[in-house]
Parts: structure tokens; sequence; C-alpha cells
């Protein structure tokens, strides 16, 4: 008989772990005479003899039970893979900055982007688009799903379906009051944004 079975998942995914725990419990059962062959990001792979022959063994269904029961406990966290390869990456920089100082709240616009104000002034109120970078590290980016607010009282949901500074793309969006501008400087009425955020873009 020969068999090839691989796990098509993460090297150290649960799953894998507990494909090649369910493999070797049944050669410990003496039930496979060939070698394993693992070959990582394969799938399984196996002949119609083999497949026929392996299920009708004994020990095939306990083996079986106890990895769905095991599957079954586990849940998957809720975070995202690293992207992949062929996803395309863009790149952003901030063309302006939160500023907070004596009670007051500015936006400090880039001075190669000033031009891009005009017309701002005459604006009562814009959305500010900026990036929470006090979360930009692969953890901050790869949660999916949190209590909304932090409130572990709401039940979990999406970060899609919530406001939550933690998210794979780290853009928060707020819309503020325009007070004035001055050459690059916007005072607002406030912004929930921390001082010194960048900021990524504004629009009417
Ligand atoms: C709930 S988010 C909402 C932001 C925006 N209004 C939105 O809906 O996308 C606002 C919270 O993000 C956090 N925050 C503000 N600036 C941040 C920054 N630069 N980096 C990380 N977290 C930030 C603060 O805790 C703030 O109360």
């Amino acid at each position: 008989m020969h068999i090839s079975c691989c796990a098509a998942v993460d090297d150290v995914s649960p799953a894998r772990i507990l494909a090649q725990a369910a493999v070797t419990l049944i050669r410990r059962q003496g039930r496979m005479t060939h070698p394993v062959q693992t070959i990582p990001g394969a799938r399984p792979v196996m002949t119609r003899h083999a497949r026929t022959k392996w299920r009708s063994r004994p020990g095939f269904a306990p083996a079986l039970a106890l990895l769905g029961l095991a599957a079954a406990a586990w849940s998957p966290p809720a975070r995202a893979e690293a992207v992949p390869d062929a996803a395309p990456t863009y790149t952003i920089s901030p063309v302006g900055w939160v500023r907070k100082t004596e009670g007051k709240t500015f936006i400090v616009i880039d001075k190669r982007y000033q031009p891009a104000l005009m017309g701002v002034e005459e604006l009562r109120s814009i959305w500010v688009l900026y990036w929470f970078d006090r979360n930009d590290s692969p953890a901050g980016r790869s949660i999916l799903q949190v209590h909304p607010r932090g409130d572990r009282e709401r039940p979990v949901r999406g970060v899609f379906a919530t406001r939550s500074p933690f998210r794979p793309n780290l853009i928060a969006l707020s819309h503020v009051r325009v007070l004035s501008v001055r050459d690059n400087v916007i005072e607002i009425d406030d912004i929930d944004a921390f001082a010194d955020t960048p900021v990524l873009d504004l629009k009417p």
C-alpha cells in the first residue's frame, strides 16, 4: 500500500498538527506499512486503492472521530494571514499632521501640499482621513474581530462592522468642523485622533 498524505495548511496550524497526530496514531497501530510523506503546501494525495483499503481499517473511524472532535473544539483566531505575495501594495505618505496645543486642534499640512488647500476655507466641515499609526504593527493589523469599543459585554464583531482603530489597513475617517485656514494650517473644532497623528487626506 502506498499513501502520501499532506496538509495544505500553514506549517504551525492546529489543522496540520491534528492531521499529523492522526497519521502518527494510525502508523503506530501498524495500519500503514509505508512512510508518510509530507509535502508542505500540497493537497492530500491518495490512490483510489489506498483510500478504499485505508477507510475500511478498524482504526480509521475512531481516528477520524478524534480528529473531528479536536477540530470542533478549536475555533480559529480572527487574525489575518500574511498578505499574499501577489497582492499589490500602494504607497501612502502623510499630507499633514494633527497638532494639539493650548486647547486648540490643528491640521498642519505639509507645505508641499499647501496649494491643495485652496477652497477649504469656504467649507464648514471636512472629512479627515488619518492613520492609526500607534497600531501600525503586524499584530495590530492582523486583528479582524473585536468587542466594539473594547466593551467585553458587547458581542464580537468584524472590524469592518466597527470603527475599531485595529484593522488591516489602519485608515480612520472623522468629520470635523473647519474654524479657519491660514497658510498651511487648518484650525478645527476637535478630532478623535491623538496629537501628532499622520493625516492622509482631506475631503469635503
Ligand atoms: C474608535 S476610533 C474612530 C476613528 C474615526 N472616527 C473612524 O471612525 O475611523 C477613535 C479612537 O482611535 C484611537 N486613536 C486615535 N488616534 C490614533 C492613532 N494615531 N493611532 C492609534 N489609535 C488612535 C483613540 O483611542 C480614539 O479614541
